[in-house]
């Protein structure tokens, strides 16, 4: 792996993506994002050598260099899922070519159904650790252990201090922000109702199809990160609604702008 990454941030750097301060994946939440940003490059991913996408049709997947709030960003707009066929080696390359091209932080932002019912859909919920329910690792490889640790420590796998910012941002703005444990599972299939109830049991808070590859991976890189889940959903095992994909895209929009707004306040303090 290590010649891919290699050859792939030589690649970028000729193209003038080099030495971004802050890496971005943009999920549900974020996706307007790019708007505020001044952006001087940008590239498709099947235009980038050794990015998963080289061998499958996916073209929206693009990847941006600019300026945010005077730093240097990069964004992947458009992110990899295991329900899409990728292994959680493809899912999580891209947090390794941003960290090969200089970032010295990962904010990374999702949708997700809220378990603990206290929290309601619109609103944004802030990962304070996870569950791992994808069935493997995205160390599971050999030569892990030629790019960082193989048994890496996941005690604190949140960012602290960033944390503690997006909190006192959201507490200075009035935006209602939740923290708490995000379980990451394949899908693409939503839960059934013994799945929603042994989700909270095991003490899960939301749940989701991402963000924790990505978070393992930046770990392994000792990359400081932070999440953020926008709920989507209100996943009540007693009264379960069918899916309503309409109000689903409803809910992240409307707390968009909030989550914008705290994430361009963290990357101005940073
Ligand atoms: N499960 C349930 N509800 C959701 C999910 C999920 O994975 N993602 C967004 N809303």
């Amino acid at each position: 792996m290590i010649n891919l990454i290699e050859q792939t941030t030589d690649f970028l750097k000729g193209k003038g993506f080099d030495n971004p301060e802050i890496g971005i994946i943009l999920g549900t939440g974020l996706e307007r994002l790019p708007e505020h940003v001044e952006i001087q490059k940008e590239i498709s991913y099947n235009l980038i050598p050794n990015f998963p996408t080289a061998t499958v049709a996916f073209h929206k997947g693009k990847l941006l260099y600019g300026t945010l709030a005077g730093k240097r960003v990069i964004i992947m707009q458009g992110r990899f899922h295991v329900y899409e066929g990728y292994t959680l080696q493809d899912v999580t390359y891209g947090v390794r070519i941003m960290h090969a091209l200089g970032i010295k932080k990962l904010l990374v932002s999702n949708a997700a159904g809220a378990i603990n019912l206290n929290f309601k859909k619109g609103e944004l919920m802030l990962i304070d650790d996870h569950i791992n329910l994808q069935g493997g690792s995205p160390l599971a490889f050999n030569g892990v252990d030629q790019l960082g640790d193989r048994f890496v420590d996941m005690a604190a796998p949140y960012d602290t201090e960033m944390n503690n910012t997006l909190e006192s941002l959201a507490k200075a703005s009035g935006v209602q922000l939740h923290k708490g444990v995000y379980a990451s599972v394949v899908g693409p299939q939503l839960e059934t109702r013994a799945e929603y109830r042994y989700l909270k049991i095991i003490g899960a808070d939301a749940v989701g199809m991402s963000t924790v590859p990505e978070v393992i991976v930046a770990n392994h890189l000792r990359l400081p990160v932070v999440a953020v889940s926008v709920l989507t959903d209100e996943c009540d095992p007693d009264n379960l609604q069918p899916v309503d994909i309409p109000e689903i895209i409803a809910m992240a929009e409307k707390a968009e702008p909030d989550m914008i707004a705290l994430f361009k306040g963290l990357i101005e303090s940073l």
